[in-house]
């Protein structure tokens, strides 16, 4: 076990960049009336429910499953979110969107199942698949392939090249088809990242004993079909203040689907429980401000629903957008986790981080780090130019996730009520400090 969790802390840590940034201080109290407010936000913070949020992650974790995006479980997913927001008096719209075509398939061995994990970007096969000997193509160096390799299936071993140039190499030498398999053990087959490009053959990856296995087999079926026309879809319940016009938005998100096979309580169940529960708390608040609570679809695939939603906002909206503040990944039970993030993507402080940090000091939790970090749907936030942070339970020192990060143990056992409670009342307290309604400040 020990094994497994370093693999996958440090690949952790090689995804998000490994930058470590000490919390900033020296910036002004984001404003002056911050001890008047103490009062209000610890009242705030004290409706958080974590039972109710509980329940959340556990009606989508455990009795809807995975919500791989595009499927019925995400729709499904969708439609229960929508409910419940409707309950917090908002007013619910679901925006639909399409997705590149998903591959499903395949991989079998004399008559047996190989769990494997296609490549986004990969060919598909024919209707009936590809039976083809299998050829051991070491790391896919130019060098390892033959003549032999021709219409045969590569085997290749992860590391020293990208996935993309061990499949080029393969392609080049007239390979029919790639599979490639990890170079350490892990709880689920690999999924190789092609960086954006398509291939002309199929490519898949599995885990690093099944490679080993086939290297002593002969011959493989892989059967890779694409299923095109797929959808997904945004979630989204906006309330608007009273009587002004053009108000300024606040975006407090999520997203709500899973990679394959993942129960997804934690990434992310848990920031979905949060946007939900903090809509319920705020249904009655007095603000001054449009708050638009958004759970994304399609995240897993590249931040595809976030990036939608962005790319659909009018240049007057962008103008009057204030802030995200992005919950994924916030009740982790895993023990080392004990610092909760406010990844920005640039690594600076901004209105988020500065809300965040009075807001856990007022409540007197100290466990918040700023740190530069992407991989969620804060980042078309920042990239449009809007403050944004992602909140998540980290290791301290390594900034690792969680060893059953995008396996199948991603499940409700692994929930900490506690670490949602935390997380829950702080970006509450913060997201309440904004949108107050001004006349309450002074009083
Ligand atoms: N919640 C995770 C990842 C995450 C990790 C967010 C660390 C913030 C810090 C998210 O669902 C995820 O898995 N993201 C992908 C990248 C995304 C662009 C597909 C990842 O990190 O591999
Ligand atoms: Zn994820």
């Amino acid at each position: 076990m020990k094994k497994k969790m370093m693999a996958i802390s440090m690949s952790a840590a090689v995804l998000m960049g490994g930058v470590f940034l000490p919390a900033a201080d020296g910036t002004a109290a984001v404003h002056a009336t911050q001890a008047i407010h103490s009062k209000q936000e610890g009242k705030i913070a004290k409706k958080f429910n974590e039972n109710r949020a509980y329940q959340t992650i556990y009606h989508l974790s455990e009795t809807i499953g995975p919500r791989v995006t595009g499927t019925k479980a995400e729709k499904k997913s969708a439609a229960f979110i929508a409910s419940q927001m409707k309950k917090s008096n908002l007013k619910v719209s679901t925006q639909t969107f399409s997705i590149p075509d998903r591959l499903e398939g395949t991989l079998t061995v004399r008559g047996s199942d190989i769990s494997s994990r296609p490549a986004a970007g990969s060919a598909p096969t024919s209707g009936k698949g590809l039976t083809a000997p299998l050829y051991d193509a070491g790391l896919g160096l130019a060098g390892d392939f033959t003549e032999e390799a021709k219409g045969k299936i590569a085997v290749i071993l992860r590391g020293g090249l990208t996935f993309y140039e061990k499949v080029k190499n393969a392609e080049d030498a007239g390979a029919a088809g790639v599979i490639i398999y990890n170079n350490a053990d892990s709880l689920v087959p690999l999924t190789p990242n092609l960086s954006g490009n398509k291939t002309g053959i199929p490519v898949v990856g599995v885990k690093k004993e099944d490679g080993e296995k086939l290297l002593t087999e002969r011959e493989a079926t892989l059967k890779l079909k694409s299923i095109p026309n797929q959808t997904s879809q945004n979630v989204i319940g906006v309330r608007k203040p009273k009587g002004i016009k053009n108000p300024d938005i606040v975006y407090v998100t999520s997203h709500y689907d899973s990679v394959p096979e993942a129960p997804g309580a934690n990434d992310n169940a848990s920031g979905t429980s949060t946007v939900l529960e903090l809509a319920r708390m705020m249904k009655n608040i007095p603000t001054d401000k449009e708050i638009r609570f958004i759970t994304f679809g399609a995240e897993e695939i590249g931040l595809v629903g976030s990036r939608y939603y962005v790319s659909k906002l009018s240049g007057q909206e962008l103008k009057r957008s204030k802030a995200n503040f992005n919950l994924d990944m916030v009740a982790t039970s895993w023990e080392n986790a004990s610092r909760l993030y406010i990844n920005t993507p640039d690594g600076s402080a901004n209105l988020v981080w500065e809300l965040s940090k009075n807001a856990a000091a007022n409540i007197g939790k100290d466990v918040l780090a700023l740190r530069k970090g992407g991989s969620s749907d804060h980042v078309p936030f920042h990239d449009a130019g809007i403050d944004s942070a992602n909140f998540i339970w980290m290791e301290p020192g390594t900034e690792s996730l969680e060893p059953w990060y995008h396996t199948p143990y991603d499940t409700i056992e692994h929930i900490s009520k506690d670490r949602l409670k935390t997380a829950g009342q702080i970006a509450g307290t913060a997201v309440y400090d904004l949108v107050e309604k001004e006349e309450r400040r002074a009083q």
